[in-house]
């Protein structure tokens, strides 16, 4: 995909049941938006849907959440939403990742990061919240990361998952080379993602070498998955991963 203006704003939509217009050279359907506040709208709104359609069928609705600049106008349109009535009590969610070592108040903890652009804003009941732990001793990872995978089975798996992609072609912190079947895990981040976080962490020796994120795998079995993208800079990456034969480095599932 060739984008004809840096401000263009991508969707790409991983499961290919919004009868999306469809592009052809793209191997994963595909939806181009003429800027990112109409994209995180569209994107907003299909989450508010899915709320209403469980919500009035007694259900819950299990969504994958992700950090970063690009799901902010996603999760902004929500808190709108909620004040304009929907009602998120009915809600479960799951987070993608979480550097490690990280206490959970630090400035750039991904679990602060969503109280503060999502969870403190509208009515999700806290004990529905889960974000892998950064502050989980070294030796209770392997038990947490576990324990993590099994409450996504328990509440029958996600319904709707969020991504962004980083640069290097990662979504949560699975770094190019992650397998196909990876679960909630330990991962070194890539030297382009340390860098990428540095002014987050005033400079790239702060930022950490490690991070926990769901797998390759955890992620592909959510029932419909929303990856976003905005901006020039990602439009390199966005091109692989929808046009490029799958690969180690960019895999590519429908
Ligand atoms: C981090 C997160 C990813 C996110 C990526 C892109 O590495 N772990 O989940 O997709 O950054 O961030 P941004 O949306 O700010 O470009």
């Amino acid at each position: 995909m060739n984008l004809p203006h840096p401000e263009l704003s991508i969707g790409a939509q991983l499961v290919p049941d919004w009868h999306a217009p469809y592009f052809g050279r793209e191997r994963l359907p595909v939806r181009i938006f003429a800027d990112e506040h109409q994209a995180a709208r569209a994107v907003a709104d299909r989450i508010a849907q899915r709320i209403r359609e469980n919500t009035a069928a007694d259900k819950n609705t299990v969504l994958g959440l992700a950090t970063g600049h690009t799901p902010v106008g996603v999760y902004d349109r929500l808190i709108q939403l909620h004040r304009e009535g929907l009602d998120l009590s009915r809600v479960v969610t799951f987070n993608l990742d979480e550097y490690w070592p990280m206490p959970s108040d630090a400035l750039q903890s991904y679990h602060r990061w969503m109280h503060e652009n999502l969870f403190d804003h509208v009515n999700i009941p806290a004990e529905n919240i889960h974000i892998p732990a950064g502050d989980v001793p070294r030796d209770q990872l392997e038990r947490h990361c576990q324990t993590y995978e099994d409450a996504i089975r328990a509440v029958g798996g996600i319904d709707l998952q969020i991504l962004g992609i980083g640069k290097t072609g990662h979504i949560g912190f699975n770094e190019p080379g992650s397998p196909p079947e990876s679960r909630t895990r330990l991962v070194t981040l890539d030297p382009v993602t340390r860098r990428d976080a540095a002014s987050d962490f005033f400079g790239e020796e702060n930022v950490p070498r490690h991070a926990i994120t769901m797998g390759l795998a955890t992620i592909l079995e959510a029932r419909e998955i929303c990856l976003l993208a905005f901006g020039e800079h990602k439009s390199a990456i966005v091109r692989r991963s929808v046009e490029e034969p799958p690969s180690a480095a960019i895999a590519q599932y429908q």
